[in-house]
Order: structure tokens, then sequence, then C-alpha cells
């Protein structure tokens, strides 16, 4: 079965935990985006929910699509988020960033009673790290920054630590929805997620980073046939 099949399969899979009268976050990724799918084919059946997004890119694909899209902050608190993720590993931390969405992804997951993540098997890891780490960061002072990031997970215990700027195939550097830039930190292998995190966190030109811990509280993984629901 193919990778984008794992993805639909989970990303509707999803839709058991949505009931009517539901605060939804909507993640951003290809995975959350057959959610959208999904989530948009029942609410033109007659669910009610109200939603929110986690990047400007999802937002106009759910109102496209018929969904209402609310501010963040029209909610005091949503019940779910649905969102895919780069890599999971067994404690449920992740690491997210590669579609450039993660501080939005976080702060949404954070507003969230629960956070429901879809991903394809691909995604699971026994270690953190095969998938360089997205961190998001402003642009005043860049070359000090990524000597700090490399440096942190080098304190961490990282396999490798080189960071570089995000591009786009124009050679741009890729900017996120809250105009700021995204350093790739290719780690190899994170054996301390929660060390490696707060290393970012104190770095001063780091906005946030795409370690995802304590948030995750379900995983889906689309397989062959069916979707299985990880034991948290
Ligand atoms: C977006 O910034 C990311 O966190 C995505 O959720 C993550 O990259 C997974 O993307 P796919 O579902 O496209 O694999």
């Amino acid at each position: 079965m193919n990778i984008a099949d794992q993805k639909k399969r989970a990303g509707e899979k999803a839709l058991d935990f949505i009931a009517d009268g539901m605060l939804v976050g909507l993640g951003t990724g290809s995975t959350a985006e057959y959610f959208v799918h999904a989530l948009a084919a029942r609410v033109k059946q007659g669910l009610a929910i109200e939603t929110t997004a986690t990047s400007l890119r999802t937002a106009e694909l759910a109102r496209e699509l018929g969904i209402v899209v609310k501010e963040l902050d029209a909610f005091s608190r949503l019940h779910v988020t649905v969102d895919g993720a780069d890599e999971v590993d067994p404690a449920f931390r992740l690491i997210k960033g590669g579609g450039g969405a993660l501080l939005r992804e976080k702060i949404v997951a954070a507003a969230s009673d629960e956070m429901i993540v879809i991903v394809d098997e691909a995604k699971l890891v026994t270690t953190l790290g095969r998938f360089a780490l997205p961190v998001e960061v402003v642009p005043f002072g860049l070359s000090h920054t990524l000597r700090k990031i490399e440096g942190a997970a080098l304190a961490a215990g990282c396999t490798s630590h080189d960071a570089r700027l995000r591009r786009l195939d124009s050679g741009q550097p890729f900017q996120t929805d809250g105009g700021h830039l995204i350093v790739d930190c290719a780690c190899s292998a994170i054996p301390r997620p929660e060390e490696l995190a707060q290393l970012l966190n104190a770095i001063p030109g780091v906005v946030d980073h795409g370690l995802f811990i304590g948030l995750a509280s379900k995983v889906i993984v689309g397989r062959a046939g069916d979707a299985d629901i990880l034991p948290g």
C-alpha cells in the first residue's frame, strides 16, 4: 500500500473522534489535508463543528471545501486538534514542521484538550532525529542563532549537528506564516529530546522548534486495509 493511501486512511480514521458541537483544530501537511477533505464531506452531510487552522494554507483549503474557519482567539479552548507529523517515537514525542507551520501547530495543539496525530507507517521511529529538526527563528542575527542551534544539538548528545537555513527552489529563504525563517538542523539521532527542547527554547533568536513533547494524546497510523490507533 502506498504512502498516500496510508495518509488518507489515517486522516479518515480521525473522523471517528469528531462529533457534533466540537471545536476542532485543523493541522497542516498532506496527511492533515486528507482529514480536512474527509471532514468537509461530513460537514456537507450536516456535522456541526467549529474550526480553526494551523496555517493559511489549511484555512484556505478548508474554506474552499465549505468549512467555516475562525481565528484561534475566537475560542477559549478547542476540544481536539488533528495534525500530521514528520516523526513519532514510542513515547508520542514528535518532530513537526516539515511544512514550516510548527509555531502555529504548537500553539493550536497547546490550546486543545487532545491532539490526535495522523501518520503513515514510515513516520514511526524508535529514536527521533532522522528527519532534520525544523527550528523557527527571527531573521536578525541569523548566523549567531545558527551556531547556537548547532551548539544545542551537540550539548544534547545528537549524533550530528548541522543547521541550515531552509530555502525555496528559487533560492529565496522560506518564510513562515508569521514572517519568520526556518532552520533545519540535521541531528541524525536525538537521544535526549527534552534536553534539546529546553536548550533550543533558551536561544534568544529561536521562536520555537519542531519537538512536540507531551502534546500528542493519540496516534493514528494508516495501514493496508485500515488505520491503527496506537495505545498511549
Ligand atoms: C507541517 O508544518 C508539518 O508539521 C506536517 O504536519 C508534517 O510535516 C507532516 O506532513 P505530511 O503529512 O505532509 O507528511
